[in-house]
């Protein structure tokens, strides 16, 4: 049984995962480049453990035992000392990542699995970076990681049965439903989203209705709880038009980016995150009207 994780990358996704792992009882370290960026993370998982309480959906004790259980490190093989499972969250660059993956395999006693929670590149081919490809396995976890409780498992060609049997059940101790799926392109949720995304784009450019009536028809006749165009302003049109020409190249025409999503980036409009995407936000990020 895994009873230590050590989670790469004290991001977005990395401390949110780190977040689950420790409460599920699991000692955990998190490990990133520098001192100024694990610290932060150390205490917005705080934080968002002292929402839980305050909204009583967490014990106090509880957050306060599984904070106990994480520890932090900047050097790679310290982190990844006495720990049966590893999952990477850093940066999204394959070369960044397979550097990552040859030092751990070098370094980690063979049963160790090593994840990664790429959201779009090949696991096969991440898994050639090392000499146990059987034990690497994708896990895609969902932004923010302690409410979205569900994760696709990622099969890579020569994952074996064991890592994926091994990995589903960390998952459950981590209360995430999962599927597993063959490596592919965009995996299931990213294939289907960014196609619902980039039509909504191409009906907007053809003056089918206004952004506000394509958002209200999604939320309301197809029961999505946010529309194509708020999501893709969550997300970040820059990286949408970044996935969506990936899967173009890997799975043909029927992914070409929209030419309205291409002027949107083109102009600057990437999102909330500028204020300015489909919509217009104001300071704190409330939408503008018009
Ligand atoms: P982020 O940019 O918030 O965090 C990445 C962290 O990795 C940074 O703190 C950075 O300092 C660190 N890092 C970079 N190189 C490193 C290295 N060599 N060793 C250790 N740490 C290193 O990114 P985010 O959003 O957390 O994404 C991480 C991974 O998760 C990416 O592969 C991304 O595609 C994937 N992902 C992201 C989702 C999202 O909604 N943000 C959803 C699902 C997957």
């Amino acid at each position: 049984m895994i009873e230590k994780v050590t989670v790469f990358g004290a991001g977005t996704m990395g401390r949110g995962i780190a977040q689950v792992a420790a409460l599920a009882g699991l000692a955990v370290t998190m490990q990133d480049l520098s001192e100024g960026i694990l610290h932060p993370a150390v205490q917005a998982i705080r934080a968002n453990m002292a929402k839980g309480v305050a909204k009583g959906k967490l014990e106090a004790c509880s957050a306060e035992a599984a904070i106990g259980r994480l520890s932090v490190a900047t050097d790679p093989l310290q982190a990844a000392e006495g720990a049966g499972f590893i999952i990477e969250a850093i940066v999204e660059n394959l070369e960044t990542k397979k550097d990552l993956f040859r030092l751990l395999d070098r370094s980690c006693p063979a049963e160790v699995i090593i994840a990664s929670n790429t959201s779009a590149l090949s696991l096969t081919e991440l898994a050639s970076a090392t000499r146990r490809p059987d034990r690497v396995v994708g896990m895609h976890f969902f932004n923010p990681v302690p409410l979205i409780h569900f994760v696709e498992i990622v099969r890579g060609l020569e994952t074996s049965a064991e890592t994926i049997e091994t990995t589903a059940s960390l998952m459950k101790r981590m209360k995430k439903e999962t599927v597993v799926i063959s490596d592919s392109p965009g995996f299931i949720t990213s294939r289907v989203n960014v196609l619902i995304g980039n039509e909504a784009f191409n009906m907007l450019q053809e003056g089918v209705a206004s952004a506000q009536d394509i958002d209200k028809a999604l939320k309301l006749g197809l029961n999505h709880p946010m529309g194509p165009f708020e999501l893709v302003d969550l997300v970040g049109l820059d990286i949408r038009l970044s996935v969506l020409r990936d899967l173009h190249a890997r799975l043909g025409e029927k992914f070409r980016p929209s030419p309205l999503l291409v002027k949107y980036v083109n102009a600057g409009r990437l999102g909330k995150k500028v204020r300015r995407g489909v919509y217009v936000y104001d300071e704190e990020g409330k939408r503008l009207p018009g």
